[in-house]
């Protein structure tokens, strides 16, 4: 008998899953609670309840062969790196090639996933969902969670000794979209990951001054490498990844760090990252 699988979300995890699953011949439903597919690079004015959220300039750091699905290249005249707009057109390509919208739910959450009462035997889910306000159940034999990893804000807001006498503005970044309204304005940026960086740089072109705090810095390097080439071309490589496995770690750690510190020197700056090699 034909096994009947349940995945939610239709992301870029939810498209592939929903893919592979018709490809192995199984009976799938992709179950999606907005009303359209690419989650994340979906970008929205407002951030909205229970789907993560970008800022208008997300761009790619991973290059476009390397952020494709493997039997479905990024078009050749796309750019290297490609603007969230771009990325989410290339998705949509992608659920028309392998006609995917007609196995996709849309505006229907899941709301609850169970065990069936004979689960013991059958190893059968029920599974919940809920389109305007009308719930309907299914039962599958299996079930891919594919809801993604950005959704819910971290704010630890108590290790901000005296934050609520802050009277400016503070917030998550998943509630920054662009930085026009901070024109003028003294913005402390904290973390210095990808999303940090990127926000700190734009906002310098229009806050009256920007710091960017870092806990225990990070290796500071540009997509474009040797020759003009996305990093992650140059650099993650079977034979970079040999070379790293047979060297000794003190000799791979060396040369990690001085192809870091080609373009300055991370010492100098007070970056270099507390856990040294681990943070690229
Ligand atoms: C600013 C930023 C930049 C990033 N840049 C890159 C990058 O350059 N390269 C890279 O590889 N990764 C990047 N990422 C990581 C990103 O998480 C992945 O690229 C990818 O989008 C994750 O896809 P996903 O399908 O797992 O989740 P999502 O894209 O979050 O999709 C989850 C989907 O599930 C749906 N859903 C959730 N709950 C339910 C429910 N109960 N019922 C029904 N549907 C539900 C949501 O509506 C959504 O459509 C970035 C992340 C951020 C925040
Ligand atoms: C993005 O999401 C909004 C609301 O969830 C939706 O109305 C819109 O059609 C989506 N845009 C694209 C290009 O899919
Ligand atoms: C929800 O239920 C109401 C009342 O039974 C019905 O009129 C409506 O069409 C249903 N909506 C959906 C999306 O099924």
């Amino acid at each position: 008998m034909v096994q009947n699988v349940a995945i939610i979300g239709a992301g870029i995890s939810g498209l592939a899953a929903l893919k592979c699953s018709l490809e192995a011949g199984l009976e799938a439903t992709c179950f999606e609670k907005s009303d359209s597919v690419g989650g994340l690079w979906n970008y929205t004015e407002y951030a909205e309840d229970g789907r993560a959220s970008i800022y208008r300039s997300v761009f790619t750091n991973a290059c476009k062969e390397m952020m494709c699905y493997p039997d479905f290249p990024i078009p050749d005249e796309y750019p290297n790196y490609l603007h969230n707009s771009l990325f989410l057109d290339y998705l949509r390509l992608y659920v028309k090639h392998f006609d995917l919208a007609r196995y996709i739910k849309f505006k229907t959450a899941v709301v609850s996933v169970q065990k069936c009462p004979d689960f013991q035997v059958t190893g059968r889910w029920k599974v919940i969902t809920e389109q305007d306000g009308n719930r309907s159940s299914d039962i599958f034999d299996s079930v891919l969670i594919c809801t993604g990893h950005h959704v819910h804000p971290n704010l630890p807001l108590h290790s901000f000794f005296g934050i609520e006498r802050f009277t400016g503005r503070y917030m998550h970044n998943r509630e920054y979209k662009e930085p026009a309204q901070y024109a003028g304005k003294r913005v402390l940026v904290v973390g210095l990951g990808n999303t940090g960086a990127d926000i700190a740089v734009e906002l310098s072109h229009t806050a009256q001054k920007v710091w960017l705090s870092t806990r225990s810095g990070s290796w500071i390097m540009s997509r474009v490498w040797d020759n003009g080439y996305p990093w992650d071309m140059v650099y993650l490589t079977r034979h970079q990844s040999f070379l790293n496995k047979v060297l000794p770690r003190a000799i791979s750690d060396y040369l990690y760090e001085s192809m870091m510190n080609k373009r300055f020197s991370h010492e100098m700056y007070g970056l270099v990252p507390l856990d040294r090699y681990v943070t690229a």
